[in-house]
Formats: structure tokens, C-alpha cells, sequence
């Protein structure tokens, strides 16, 4: 049955950032749910303590190269796959292009791309020397599709993981090690602004008209961790609503801004009616 590749039964996977009850606890629990045996990585240990005892739990930070050989040194053999989940924009990291910052750019860096190439490279080389394959899942942004003004270093952080995706997919594909990525919309997280069901949302540029879970993202990450996405590799999938779908030339109902004739705004709007 195609449902049987959903299953991740006896193998293991990596979540980074797992702590925390956002988009890493979501993904390592419906990963569990599949079956898998779940390394949870996260620097906090209060985070940690919070998570299932049946996890594999490391306390280790992921910036360092003694954190990234820990994490897997811990996990149970056979390892299948890693889910990149460390990252987010921190209050120092929001500023004006002409104001930022070194220090400010350099810390969004680490946060968000430098530990995706060497986490993802430390579980790959376990990968090709069990001679298995495996998936390799990272969590991006619609930031890193589009401009994401303010908070610049975050942007070009969250594209560069895209191009990191793309090129390890190449060079990794020949070992049957799929690597893809999660461009995650806004998502209400514990830390993140609670907004409820907002039907305003829709005309703000989020066509199924509310924020993302971290549920929402977590079914996208099942789907390319397993095999239900077997022949999927270097993909971006966003998940955010339809938010990356609308451009600036559509107004707050959908109508192109430089159709000017009355005629065929009549018959648009005449269909919406
Ligand atoms: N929340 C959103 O709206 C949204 C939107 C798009 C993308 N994302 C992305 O989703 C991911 C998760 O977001 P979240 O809001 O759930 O984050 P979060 O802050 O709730 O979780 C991240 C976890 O990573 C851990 N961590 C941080 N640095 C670490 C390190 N050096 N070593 C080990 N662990 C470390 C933290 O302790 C934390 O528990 C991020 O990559 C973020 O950029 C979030």
C-alpha cells in the first residue's frame, strides 16, 4: 500500500531545535508517530526535559563542531534522516539595512545557516558509509523566496539554505541521500505572536486566510522525510497558505492594479460577485 512509505518504523531521525513546543516538537512528534526513533537536539536542557522520555534527548549546541559529532555519535543506528530545525529571528537581528550591524549579521548567520551544512554534512557521512540512503529536510522561509525587509541577515540566510539544499541534493543524490526544504510561512509558535484565525489575513496577502501551525509544517516534513517523497529531491515546498503566490500588482481582492479597463474590470468583478 502507498501508505507503507509513510512508515519510518526502526529508523532513526535527527530533529535539531526540537525543544520548545514550536515546529521542531511538531515534527519530531509526528515523526515518532511514524515510527521513527527520534534523536531531540536542542541546547536547552528545560526544552529537553519537556519532550517524551522515549526520545533520544542530546544537549549539545549545534554552532560548535564537538556539538555536531555528539548529536551523532548518539544516534541509534540505522540513521535515515535529519531534520534541520535551529533557527528563527530574534528581536537584535530586526534593523534597517544601513544600520545593521556586524555582530547582528554574523549571530543570524550561525542561527541559521552555518549548522545546516555541517549537521547535515556529519549526517550524511554516517549516511554513505552505511550505504543506506536517507532524507535530509531543512526548515526554511518564505523570507528566504522573496525580500525580507528588516531583518536582511535573516533573508539572505534562509536563501542561502535553499542553495545549500539544491547543491547537496546534486552531490548527494548518487548515494540516494535526498535533501529538500520547508519554506514555512507565519507560523504561530509558542514564542511567536499569538494571532488566532484572522479572516482579515486573506486580504493581507495569505490566501487560505490564517497563519500556519506547527502541525501544518510538520505533515509537509513527514512527507519529504519518508519515502512517500522517494523521488523528490532538491525541492522547495512552501508551506504558508498561498502567501508567496500573490504580488504586489493584485490589489486586496485579487484584481491585477494595471487593468484599467471598465470593461474587463466589470466582468471581474462581475464574477466575483
Ligand atoms: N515561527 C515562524 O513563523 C517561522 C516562519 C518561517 C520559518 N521558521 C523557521 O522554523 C524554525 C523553528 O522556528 P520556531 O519558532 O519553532 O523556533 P524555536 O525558537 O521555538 O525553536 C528553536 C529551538 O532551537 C534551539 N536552539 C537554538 N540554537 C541552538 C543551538 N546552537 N544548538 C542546539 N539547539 C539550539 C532553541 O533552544 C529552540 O528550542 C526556524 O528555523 C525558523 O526560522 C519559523
Amino acid at each position: 500500500m502507498i501508505t507503507d512509505r509513510l512508515r519510518l518504523d526502526g529508523r532513526t531521525v535527527i530533529v535539531s531545535g526540537a525543544g520548545g513546543g514550536g515546529i521542531g516538537t511538531s515534527c519530531a512528534a509526528a515523526l515518532a508517530e511514524a515510527g521513527a526513533t527520534i534523536v531531540a537536539v536542542d541546547r536547552d536542557a528545560q526544552r529537553l526535559a519537556d519532550l517524551p522520555d522515549t526520545y533520544v534527548k542530546v544537549e549539545a549546541d549545534i554552532f560548535t563542531a564537538e556539538g555536531v559529532q555528539s548529536v551523532v555519535d548518539a544516534a541509534p543506528a540505522p540513521l535515515h534522516g535529519l531534520v534541520n530545525v535551529v533557527g528563527g529571528s530574534l528581536p537584535p537581528h530586526w534593523a534597517p539595512a544601513l544600520d545593521y550591524a556586524r555582530d547582528q549579521w554574523d549571530s543570524s548567520l550561525d542561527l541559521n545557516l552555518h549548522h545546516v551544512m555541517f549537521l547535515s554534512q556529519a549526517v550524511a557521512r554516517k549516511l554513505v558509509e552505511q550505504n543506506t540512503g536517507g532524507s535530509i529536510t531543512t526548515i526554511a522561509s518564505t523570507g528566504g523566496v522573496v525580500a525580507a525587509p528588516f531583518h536582511v541577515a535573516y533573508g539572505t540566510a534562509k536563501a542561502a539554505v535553499l542553495g545549500l539544499t539544491r547543491t547537496l541534493a546534486l552531490e548527494w543524490g548518487q548515494y540516494g541521500i535526498r535533501v529538500n526544504a520547508v519554506a514555512a510561512g507565519s507560523i504561530t509558535t509558542p514564542r511567536a505572536t499569538k494571532t488566532v484565525q484572522d479572516p482579515a489575513l486573506s486580504k493581507r496577502g495569505v490566501p487560505l486566510g490564517r497563519r500556519g501551525t506547527p502541525d501544518d509544517i510538520a505533515a509537509a516534513v513527514l512527507f519529504l522525510i519518508s519515502d512517500l517523497s522517494a523521488y523528490t529531491t532538491g525541492a522547495v515546498l512552501p508551506v504558508e497558505g498561498g502567501a508567496l503566490q500573490r504580488i504586489a500588482l493584485f490589489d486586496d481582492d485579487n484584481v491585477p492594479v494595471h487593468v484599467t479597463n471598465p470593461d474587463i474590470l466589470g466582468r471581474i468583478k462581475g464574477s466575483n460577485a
